[in-house]
């Protein structure tokens, strides 16, 4: 039986531990923690680990629709988007995710780009 990413890489636990240095990494950014001023990182830490574990073929679910909803009042240009995305792909890499699953997850949030994106 095919087992999911979720599953190979061990739940929820791990996928916290990677989003929990994801953020760190967005903190740590000059031009993207002004966007996250006021929020509430505990809470982001959970959503984010909901949405990367679907994308790893675990459970919970976000729609497109509630993606563009959140973040349709923020502002968000392509380049930050795209930094936003390399932090990601680093803080997979750094837990040890393998190259090929790495691109699926990658592949996957790119394709919310035009949900998230609303500055040309
Ligand atoms: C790369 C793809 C991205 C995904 C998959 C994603 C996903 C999410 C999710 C799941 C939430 C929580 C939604 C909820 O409250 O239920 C969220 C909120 C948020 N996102 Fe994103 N996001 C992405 C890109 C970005 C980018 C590029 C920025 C800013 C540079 C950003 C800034 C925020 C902020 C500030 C919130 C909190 C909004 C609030 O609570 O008022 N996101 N995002």
């Amino acid at each position: 039986m095919r087992t999911t990413m979720f599953e190979r890489y061990g739940g929820f636990s791990k996928v916290r531990g990677i989003v929990s240095d994801f953020y760190d990494k967005v903190l740590d950014s000059p031009s993207l923690a002004k966007y996250f001023t006021g929020i509430d990182m505990r809470r982001m830490i959970d959503h984010q680990t909901k949405f990367v574990s679907q994308m790893m073929g675990g459970p919970a679910s976000y729609t497109n629709e509630q993606l563009a909803r959140v973040h349709a009042n923020l502002s968000i240009d392509a380049r930050s988007y795209g930094e936003v995305v390399d932090l990601l792909t680093e803080s997979l890499e750094d837990h040890g995710v393998e190259a090929a699953d790495v691109a699926v997850i990658r592949d996957d949030v790119m394709s919310r780009k035009v949900h998230i994106v609303t500055i040309r």
